[in-house]
């Protein structure tokens, strides 16, 4: 079950909206009804989770900011509607579907624009192409926002569920787990980044073991350091388990961090 928060602050903001947070639930449930795992609505329900504990650490530690837990949470729930690496083409029908779904939401224009910066910047892919989302803010409360949903997007892709996603991944591309000839890279831009067929353990190095360092709040860059440390603690094992005293040349831990 989806939960809620129990804090005054938040349920000020988000208890006035709860049945269109119930309707914008049935819409996202229906819509990535036959999503792959990595991309879900089982994976909307961590990101949403993520985003309000991070909400209620924010409050507790006195950074809320009015109006931040209305983008956060629609953030959330709707930013994988139209996921560019499963549906690349720029008008795929989720694509019209998710414009049209916050279009009619009764929230004012500022807010609904918000929410569209929020999907439109989440992804990781931005971080390549330079990130241009603070300078086109129309409000900080956007800003504030993303940083939170960035941050509970990629504490998924992090710890133990980060690494069934990976793999999962993986095995839906048809990739290698490890090959010791296939060296981890560090991507130019968010071309190169998609185009790689690379094992998926290289991806721990391209991708996952960087995420701690792109942390915003103070909640994330928490419990990222102890997903991370878990990432490690496989990585070991698994070289331990192909015979390897410690992790091989191109494939030291610490490199690419
Ligand atoms: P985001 O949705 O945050 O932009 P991606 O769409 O790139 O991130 O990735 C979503 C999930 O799929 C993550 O858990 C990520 O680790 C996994 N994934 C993406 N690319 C790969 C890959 N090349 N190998 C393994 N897992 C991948
Ligand atoms: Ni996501």
């Amino acid at each position: 079950m989806l939960p809620w928060p129990t804090s005054e602050i938040l349920l000020n903001e988000l208890d006035p909206v709860r049945e269109l947070f119930l309707n914008t639930v049935r819409y996202v449930k229906d819509i990535l009804s036959e999503a792959e795992a990595g991309h879900d609505w089982n994976h909307v329900q961590r990101v949403y989770q993520n985003t309000l504990a991070i909400l209620e650490e924010e409050e507790r530690s006195g950074g809320h900011q009015n109006g931040v837990a209305v983008l956060a949470v629609w953030g959330a729930l709707l930013h994988d509607v139209a996921d560019e690496k499963f549906h690349p083409e720029p008008d795929h029908p989720n694509r019209h579907s998710v414009e049209r779904f916050v279009a009619q939401l009764p929230f004012s224009d500022l807010q609904k624009a918000g929410i569209n910066h929020l999907i439109e910047w989440v992804s990781f892919k931005n971080s390549f192409d330079g990130d241009r989302s603070e300078e086109l803010a129309k409000d900080p409360s956007w800003t504030k926002a993303l940083h939170i949903l960035r941050d509970a997007d990629r504490l998924d892709a992090l710890g133990a569920v980060g690494l069934a996603r990976a793999f999962h991944y993986g095995g839906y591309k048809n990739r290698l787990f490890f090959d010791q000839e296939i060296l981890p890279v560090v991507y130019k831009d968010s071309k190169a980044y998609h185009k790689s067929a690379a094992p998926t353990i290289n991806h721990f190095y391209e991708k996952l073991l960087r995420l701690k360092g792109s942390m915003h709040t103070q909640a994330g860059k928490k419990e990222a350091e102890n997903r991370h440390q878990f990432l490690l603690q496989y990585l070991q094992q698994f070289y331990t388990e192909l015979g390897y005293s410690s992790p091989p040349p191109g494939f030291e831990l610490g490199s690419f961090e």
